[in-house]
This record gives C-alpha cells, sequence and structure tokens, in this order.
C-alpha cells in the first residue's frame, strides 16, 4: 500500500510537525533560501522558495518518488511500451516532436518518419491557405478558418491560436466550434461566407456525437448556400485517426491528415490536430512551438530529479493534496493570451488523474487530482483572490508570466509584474493582526484585515511567450501529469469515467420526441415528460 511505504509515513510525521512552520520564519532563518529553491529549466525560471517545505520535504518526496519508480515510468513511456493498460497502447505523444533525423521504432515502424510525413503535408496546405492558393467553391481565397472538434480536439487548438495570436497571419480569421448546442456553431456561421469559409474537422474517433453534429450542420450550410457548386473538398478538411469514417462523411483524401492511437487526445495539440495553429502561425512558427516542446522532454528525461522542474512540480501536488487536503489548485496566468490555458491544463490533468481505481483494478488509496482552475491575472485579483488569501482553504497556486511583454505600451507590463509579484507575496507572508493594528486600523476590523498568508506559490517566470515558449510550458504540464500519475498507481492515459454519459445521451435522444422513458431513471424520465409537453403546448 502507499500508504504503508516508510517514505509516505515520513511525510506525514513531517507534516504534522510542520503545524507551526511559517514561511515568514523559514525565510527569516535562511538567506539563501530562494536560491536553494530556485531552478531553471529551457529558460524558464521556477521560484519555489513560497512553498511549505524545507529541504527535508523536498528530500523525503524525492525519495517517494524513487520507490515509486517514478524514473522508471518516464522511460517506459518514452520507449513507447504499452502503459495505456487498459487500451493497450503506447503514449507516445512525446514522438510527434522528435526531430526527423531520430528514430524510435514501434512495432517495427519508425513512428518518426510518420510524424514528420505529416507535417510536412501539412506544410503544404497551411502554405497553400496562407498564401491564398487555396481557394473555395466559387474561385475565392479560403479566409475564415472553423476547427469543430471538442475536448482533446478543440482546447488544443483554441488555446494554441489565442496564446499565439501576436503571430499569426492577420488577414486569416479563426473560430473554434466544440459544443454540441447549437448556439457555438450559429455563432461562429454569423461572421462566416461560405465562399471563403474551410471547417477543419478534428476528431481522433472520428466517431464523437457533438464533432460529428456540428460537422454535418456545417455541410448543409455550405450545400444550401453554394448550391450546385459546392465541392466538399474546396472546404473541408479531416484530422482524425479513423481514415474510414473520414472518407464516408466526404472529405477528400488529400485533405486528410491523420495521426496514430498513440496520441491522447490530451495530448495531441502538437499532432495533425494542430493543423489550424500551423495555419495561423505558419510551419516554421509551429516547428519552434515543437521544438518547445522537445526542449522540455529532453530536459526532463536528462535532468536529475533532485534538480527536476518537472518532479518538484509534480511532487509539490502530491504534497499538498495528500498531506494537506487541498482539493484545488488554481493556475494563474499574468499573461492575457494564456487565457485558456487553465481550459486546456483541466482536461490534461483531471481527464489524466481523476481516478479512483489504480492500473491493477483496485481502488486508490489516497486523493488523486485536485480540482485545476484559473483564469488571468489582473483580472481574478478582483474576482477569486479574496478566497485564495483569506478564504478557509489553501490553495496552492501556479503564477506565470513573461519578464518581457509581447506588446509594450507604455507602463503596462509593470503593472502586470508589480501585481504578480504583490499577489505571491502576500500570500505568502500575509500581514498578522500587530502589523495591521499598527496601520492605525480600527479594532473592531483588524480581524477582518488580516492576511493569514502561509500560502504557497510557484512563481514561473519565462523572458516573453512565444511559440517555443508555449510548446516549453505545454511539455512542463504533460510531463507532471505523468509523474503524478505514476506515484499514485492510475492509469493517466485512458478516459473511461466519460463513457457512460454517452451512452446515456445516446439512449435519451429518442425518447425526447417520443416512445416509452420507462428505461430511465425516473428523475431523468420526468425530466423528458416535461420537456415534450413543453413542446407540445408550443405547437
Ligand atoms: O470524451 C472524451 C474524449 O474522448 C476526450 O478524451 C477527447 O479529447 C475528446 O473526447 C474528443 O475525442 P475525438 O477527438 O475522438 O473526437
Amino acid at each position: 500500500m502507499l500508504t504503508d511505504l516508510a517514505e509516505w509515513k515520513a511525510l506525514e510525521n513531517k507534516r504534522e510537525a510542520m503545524d507551526e512552520w511559517t514561511l515568514r520564519s523559514a525565510f527569516a532563518e535562511n538567506p539563501h533560501r530562494v536560491s536553494e529553491f530556485s531552478l531553471k529549466a529551457c529558460g524558464i525560471n521556477f521560484d519555489f522558495s513560497k512553498h511549505l517545505i524545507d529541504d527535508e520535504v523536498r528530500q523525503l518526496l524525492l525519495e517517494l518518488a524513487r520507490t515509486r519508480r517514478v524514473a522508471e515510468g518516464i522511460q517506459a513511456m518514452f520507449r513507447g511500451e504499452r502503459i495505456n493498460v487498459t487500451e493497450n497502447r503506447s503514449v507516445l505523444h512525446t514522438a510527434l516532436r522528435k526531430p526527423k533525423s531520430d528514430v524510435l521504432e514501434i512495432d517495427g515502424i519508425d513512428v518518426v518518419q510518420d510524424v514528420h510525413a505529416v507535417l510536412a503535408n501539412m506544410k503544404t496546405f497551411a502554405e497553400k491557405i496562407r498564401s491564398g492558393d487555396f481557394v473555395g467553391s466559387t474561385g475565392k481565397p479560403i479566409t475564415r478558418i472553423v476547427n469543430i472538434g471538442i475536448g482533446g480536439s478543440d482546447l488544443g487548438p483554441v488555446m494554441a491560436f489565442e496564446a499565439l495570436r501576436a503571430f499569426s497571419q492577420r488577414n486569416l480569421s479563426f473560430a473554434f466550434v466544440s459544443n454540441v448546442d447549437a448556439s457555438d456553431m450559429a455563432e461562429a456561421l454569423v461572421n462566416s461566407d461560405p465562399e471563403t469559409t474551410l471547417f477543419i474537422v478534428a476528431s481522433k474517433t472520428f466517431t464523437t456525437a457533438e464533432t460529428m453534429t456540428n460537422a454535418s450542420t456545417a455541410k448543409q450550410w455550405l450545400a444550401k448556400a453554394l448550391g450546385d457548386q459546392f465541392r466538399s473538398d474546396r472546404h473541408f478538411a479531416a484530422l482524425s485517426t479513423n481514415a474510414t469514417l473520414v472518407a464516408e462523411f466526404g472529405i477528400s483524401s488529400e485533405n486528410v491528415f491523420g495521426f496514430w492511437d498513440w496520441v491522447g487526445g490530451r495530448f495531441s495539440m502538437d499532432s495533425a490536430i494542430g493543423l489550424s495553429t500551423m495555419i495561423a502561425i505558419g510551419p516554421s512558427g509551429f516547428d519552434d512551438l515543437l521544438a518547445g516542446f522537445h526542449d522540455m522532454d529532453e530536459y526532463f528525461v536528462h535532468e536529475p530529479a533532485e534538480t527536476n522542474v518537472v518532479y518538484l512540480m509534480a511532487l509539490l501536488s502530491i504534497w499538498y493534496r495528500n498531506f494537506f487536503g487541498c482539493q484545488s489548485h488554481a493556475v494563474l496566468p499574468y499573461d492575457n493570451y494564456l487565457k485558456r490555458f487553465p481550459a486546456y491544463l483541466q482536461q490534461m490533468l483531471m481527464e489524466s488523474n481523476g481516478k479512483s481505481v489504480m492500473l491493477d483494478g483496485l481502488p486508490v488509496e489516497v486523493e488523486t487530482s485536485p480540482v485545476y482552475w484559473g483564469e488571468p491575472g489582473t483580472n481574478g485579483q478582483h474576482s477569486f483572490h479574496q478566497l485564495l488569501h483569506q478564504g478557509t482553504s489553501v490553495v496552492p497556486v501556479d503564477f506565470l508570466v513573461g519578464i518581457s511583454p509581447v506588446h509594450d505600451l507604455g507602463s503596462h507590463h509593470d503593472l502586470l509584474l508589480s501585481n504578480v509579484l504583490a499577489q505571491a507575496s502576500v500570500l505568502a507572508f500575509g500581514k498578522n493582526a500587530d502589523e495591521v493594528a499598527a496601520d492605525g486600523t480600527r479594532e473592531d476590523l483588524v480581524p477582518h484585515k488580516v492576511m493569514p498568508g502561509n500560502r504557497p506559490s510557484t512563481l514561473i517566470m519565462y523572458p516573453q511567450l512565444s511559440p517555443r515558449v508555449l510548446g516549453q510550458l505545454v511539455a512542463l504540464y504533460e510531463h507532471i501529469t505523468l509523474v503524478q500519475g505514476l506515484i499514485w498507481g492510475i492509469g493517466s492515459f485512458d478516459q473511461w469515467g466519460v463513457e457512460l454519459g454517452k451512452t446515456v445521451a445516446n439512449a435519451i435522444t429518442p425518447t425526447l420526441s417520443s416512445g416509452d422513458t420507462s428505461a430511465l431513471d425516473p428523475s431523468t424520465a420526468a425530466a423528458v415528460e416535461l420537456i415534450r409537453s413543453h413542446r407540445s403546448s408550443q405547437k
């Protein structure tokens, strides 16, 4: 049992012994704390000094990683072993960014050459769109790209587009449709001209109900608007592992970009699923993005665990989740371009590690993934930071900020930087009652103004947001996901928990119009009846 391990017990004891431990005294006692708890990876600075740890905690966490054979697990993933055991698949998103000169054979096939063959086709296609050579059915250049996908087939593309908007070709416009709610597609179509719109249908399986429904609606919209002139090959591309279903949908094979079952949906933004990103930032920008991913892969596998930021971030999340009972973790980018980064990470971390069963099928013994959430700073400061500072729960925070701005507009960036530094400082050191009173605060207000402090955060400062830095940051969290899963002993690469809801929805859909509802649970059946009676009263 995980909880029987000597390292686990030592961490529990250490946690108890730290009840009175404060960051204030830790900093006061050790003038070298910042340098001792700061690391650099791929040019990104990580300050871990404001965490509720001392060197003993760090060592115990590293010992836990050793006992859980994390290093062996990492090697197994990179080698292409079938570590996704419930689906009998390799987990090889790291192969998507290997240089062309590398070789990685899986079942006798060099997957690196396959990856680069698809990349070459994507580049030709992306360049045709960017140059205006790719024209719609009526001969006008495509200028509007609508990515239709959901989950990993949406969150990566939309996050990357928003993050790298400053690097995008501005005469092209982009929309991302994911929700089966017709409002999503309807709004995307408002600003789309059928003659100049390309739909990219992104779906690993090409069976996902939301995506197939949206893709069919797009096809009808085009057919209605363009009539006899409509040519599918001028308005549709597909990104999928399922060539058969793509062909059945009627997407011409030269517009199809494949990938492989060893790329998980939530780890696929640097596969063919990144076609919209490549069209936006161009093939060379996409190469930079891939280089960033690869930088972090190399760092992760070669840097010793003791000084490896991936290990430390993953182990800190274990420390807070399992020894402090923290239920959530905030990711707060002080970089407006990263506004969808927390949403992207939610799928990556929670679909991977929100599990209650271990790889061997036995129930997990400890809590697994916390809830990840976040919004860009400084907006969050005027909203939920109150809870971060004075709420009853401790929420560990990752602060992300570029040292240089993408846009240098007067004083903006200094204000942004000073705010992120202030938030991290106030969380850590707070303000006690004596200090509040010393400001001349009215006595009855003192308790309201006390800031408890001792609230942990990592300050992640990168030089400036760019495709390469984005790749590094995404790969950082991908590998944190892996290390967490290895410690907890869970399978991070399947997602069985999302399946039952799909099956039940399929069973409910026909009952909304007519038929027997007796197979539904009573509450659902009552809701269906209410919908039906509302509908008949509207006729
Ligand atoms: O339902 C969950 C899920 O399978 C995700 O893991 C995946 O990213 C998403 O659906 C979309 O799947 P697909 O790319 O096959 O449409």
